[in-house]
């Protein structure tokens, strides 16, 4: 659809960016908070680029005023933060620890007082590490009930204040890396176990949704799914075939549950047949349909390109976590699909393909399938950024990243979608889970580094500008 004129932004649009408690907060084991999955992870020798941790982070615990300054200086409509369990429940359920009740009512208050519309992400991948002991985290549904006891302690505390609500983030990522890749934690390689986490967590996600129609009737709330729509390599019907089945299996697996309450069926199939798939109880088919989303959350960074992959074809690729341009490799699975090289996009130096218009369609599918409402609740450049003399950094490219990318949306706008906000990744630089320091994503520049001690000020980028002037004027001048 090419349009002769683009809608205008909606009144009201949520002009934000994201970030997630591990990743930002650092003070890891003061006041009182208990010991989280990540906590413990990234002490395993080998796990994480140069083997950083979020001990520190950008220490945004202590220095949260000075980020809702910078925040409030920029006009951010929006920030989406998310809580640590562990800071609410240091066990995971039982006793609350108040200090950590305090500080997310400090800074919610902040943004409040900013006229900053707070976006509650209440789980963003740190689970206690004690229930991991307990009964192996996700992997029991006793996980069901904590979650949703600690879900409805946030609805009762913060819910008078906060409206919109992620219920969790990127289910897809923390359940695949966690049980299959073994990236993440708890670090196994295991297909069934994995699908089994999975349910627990769809259940999990709808408890919690159910339950938050009573406490705070007056909001929204959805999950943040990370969404790379497939594309077919070639037009060879094996292959259209091919990103067909990543759309079912890598997508609609877990947006299906979410929008519709039910499993995809060529996939349910498909596993039926390998053994693969979770083992259901009776209510539970009920419960995922009782626990419907407001919005549907998207994290988009990238397209992915398949083609078709024999029995006996690739299965595990490599990861590029070094930005070294061209490290990453091949991945899929055998007899579905595996992923190919797009030629007609340039990447990023960790092998990101950088395409907007991959947004445009990936925003269209969803409303087609879902008629849901849409929040972008992540979507950024993670590159290496150059701290000139004078405390300059000059990201053009990250400018130029996100320019095009809101520009899609203001397509997609265009095209009839329904547009909540749209969250970069992210306002001050942070921890990247496998990456370190060295992938930065943020407006703000912290001075923090692999290795070593520094001073953590903030610096603002050039993009830092931009974003104020394209919120200023509503997206007018994209
Ligand atoms: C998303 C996560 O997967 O992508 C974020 O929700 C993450 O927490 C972001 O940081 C970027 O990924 P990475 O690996 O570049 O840090």
């Amino acid at each position: 659809m090419i349009h002769e004129k683009l809608k205008s932004f909606p009144k009201g649009f949520l002009w934000g960016s994201a970030s997630a408690a591990y990743q930002i907060e650092g003070a890891w084991n003061e006041d009182g908070k208990g010991v989280s999955n990540w906590d413990q992870f990234v002490r395993i020798p080998g796990k994480t680029f140069k083997a950083t941790t979020g001990d520190v982070a950008v220490d945004h615990y202590h220095r949260y005023q000075e980020d809702v300054r910078l925040m409030a200086e920029m006009g951010l409509k929006a920030y989406r933060f998310s809580v640590s369990w562990a800071r609410i429940y240091p066990k995971g359920k039982g006793e609350i620890n108040e200090k950590g009740i305090e500080f997310y009512h400090q800074l919610i208050n902040e943004l409040i007082k900013n006229k900053i519309e707070p976006i509650l992400t209440i789980y963003h991948w740190d689970l206690p590490q004690a229930l991991q002991d307990e009964y192996g985290g996700w992997e029991s549904r006793q996980i069901v009930e904590d979650f949703t006891n600690y879900a409805v302690t946030l609805y009762k505390q913060f819910g008078d204040r906060v409206k919109y609500w992620v219920s969790l983030n990127e289910q897809n990522i923390f359940t695949s890396m966690g049980y299959k890749t073994a990236q993440h934690p708890p670090g196994l390689k295991d297909e069934k176990l994995s699908y089994q986490v999975n349910h627990h967590a769809n259940l999990a996600n709808a408890s919690a949704i159910k339950e938050f129609r009573q406490y705070v009737p007056d909001g929204k709330i959805g999950p943040s799914f990370a969404y790379s729509p497939a594309y077919a390599a070639t037009s060879k019907p094996e292959d259209i075939l091919a990103a067909e089945n990543a759309e079912e299996f890598n997508s609609h697996w877990w947006m299906d549950v979410y929008a519709w309450g039910t499993y995809p069926e060529a996939a349910w199939n498909y596993l039926e047949e390998k053994g693969l798939t979770p083992k259901l109880e009776e209510g539970d088919l009920e419960l995922l349909k009782e626990g419907k989303p407001d919005f549907m959350g998207v994290n988009y960074y990238q397209t992915t390109t398949f083609e078709s992959n024999p029995l006996d074809g690739v299965s595990e690729g490599r990861m590029n976590t070094t930005g070294k341009k061209g490290t990453s490799g091949e991945r899929g699975i055998p007899g579905l699909f595996k992923t190919v090289k797009n030629e007609n996009l340039e990447r990023t130096n960790w092998d990101w393909n950088i395409d907007p218009t991959g947004l445009r369609i990936g925003l269209r599918r969803i409303t087609s399938r879902y008629q849901l409402p849409i929040l972008i609740s992540e979507n950024g450049l993670g590159e290496y950024d150059k701290l000139e003399e004078g405390d300059i950094v000059n990201d053009d490219y990250r400018i130029a990243y996100l320019q095009t990318h809101l520009k899609a949306v203001q397509e997609a706008i265009s095209d009839g979608v329904n547009m909540l906000g749209y969250c970069t990744w992210s306002f001050t630089d942070l921890l990247s889970w496998l990456n370190g320091f060295q992938k930065r994503y943020g407006f703000v520049y912290v001075n923090q580094y692999e290795e070593g001690e520094h001073d953590l000020r903030r610096i603002k980028k050039k993009s830092y500008f931009w974003y104020k002037d394209v919120i200023a004027q509503n997206g007018a001048n994209l």
